[in-house]
């Protein structure tokens, strides 16, 4: 995200642990809107309370640290190419009534929000369940192995790969990190009518969680709660007719980056980084070691799961086993390709 918003790593790999305290804030402010999204009242006693807000530091800490990051980032001298702020500047030039400096820095901020977290916690689904489920990752390694010949992938390639395809459809399905309710209002201009029949008029507060729709049996046929990569792959007995028309349908019902004007806007950058991330893993990583970690899942905003390991945050999990064996062995010894991933 760094680089993508600000020509800039933050240095998380790097040093394998938590830097500037990102980590930890980020944590602390899911928390929070966790509970508020639950109980607004909380918010309106606590960080909307007017005591408060008079004496209050004027800019959060995402908000200070973006300011800090982006100010930074004008004053490189030596910077090139094209990142997101090139964008943001951009559209603040030609839309001055709508981009002021706030927004700009929301925008930066919003990037490590929802960018960061997100594709992390999806990452770590997609370990947990790869090295647990039986036959997934040898099948995974089969396909990788056929595939691919060099670290990290070309991406056309890695976006070609059906069953690594349906593992990452799969983890967003089984864990969607949307862990509370996607809200919407119904248009002045128009009504809804629910499947039972119930009218919805112009104004009507609605809501869907995907941790319900998409462990739904009667979309995902049984055993929704398990993690079967194959139910997004044609079935032995399936005609190409029948099964496009069901793929369609399983997309249509995955909530994993909501759907519609307000869907989420990384989607495409997230699933490239995970496309690239996940086969340099398991295609040049031993990753059994994680079978001893235990997790325990964490809700909040974001439904994100700890590790238990003297790792302290769960993203480093996946920071430290790069760390690790890049300075150690490797599945096929190709160490050296992974260097140019760090
Ligand atoms: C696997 C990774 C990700 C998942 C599963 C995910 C999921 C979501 C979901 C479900 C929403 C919409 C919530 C709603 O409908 O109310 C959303 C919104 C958003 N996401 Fe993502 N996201 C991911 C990664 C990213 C990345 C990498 C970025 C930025 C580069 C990003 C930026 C955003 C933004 C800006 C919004 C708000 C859109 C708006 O309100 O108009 N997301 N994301």
């Amino acid at each position: 995200m760094g680089q993508l918003t600000l020509s800039r790593r933050l240095g998380f790999l790097e040093a394998g642990r938590d830097v500037d305290t990102i980590l930890k804030e980020l944590e602390h402010e899911l928390d929070y809107r966790g509970v508020v999204q639950n109980m607004p009242w909380i918010d309106k006693v606590l960080r909307k309370n007017p005591i408060y807000l008079r004496f209050k530091t004027p800019t959060s800490f995402f908000a200070a640290n973006s300011r800090r990051l982006a100010t930074e980032r004008l004053q490189d001298e030596k910077h090139s190419g094209v990142d997101m702020l090139d964008g943001f500047l951009e559209a603040k030039k030609k839309h001055p009534e709508i981009v002021d400096d706030a927004t700009l820095f929301g925008y930066i901020s919003t990037n490590f929000l929802a960018g960061s977290d997100t594709t992390a916690v999806t990452l770590r689904t997609i370990l947990w369940y790869v090295i647990r489920t039986p036959g997934v990752l040898d099948r995974l390694r089969k396909e990788l192995d056929e595939n691919i010949t060099s670290y990290p992938p070309d991406y056309a390639t890695a976006t070609g790969l059906k069953y690594l395809d349906a593992i990452i459809r799969e983890a967003l399905r089984i864990h969607p990190i949307g862990s509370l309710v996607f809200e919407r209002v119904v248009p002045p201009t128009g009504h809804i009518t629910t499947q039972s029949g119930t009218h919805l008029p112009a104004g009507t507060q609605i809501a869907q969680t995907p941790w319900t729709l998409n462990w739904d049996s009667s979309i995902w046929g049984p055993e929704p709660r398990k993690f079967k990569p194959e139910r997004w792959l044609q079935y032995e007995n399936e005609s190409d007719d029948t099964y496009a028309k069901r793929l369609t349908m399983l997309k249509n019902y995955d909530f994993s980056f909501s759907h519609g004007p307000r869907a989420c806007l990384g989607k495409h950058i997230a699933w490239m980084e995970i496309v690239e991330v996940v086969p340099t893993l398991f295609g040049l990583l031993d990753v059994s070691s994680l079978l001893h970690i235990s997790w325990r899942w964490h809700g909040s905003v974001i439904a994100d799961e700890w590790s238990d390991s003297p790792v302290s945050f769960g993203d480093s999990v996946i920071f430290q086993i790069f760390h690790d064996q890049v300075h150690s062995s490797t599945r096929h010894q190709r160490v050296s390709e992974i260097k140019n991933y760090l």
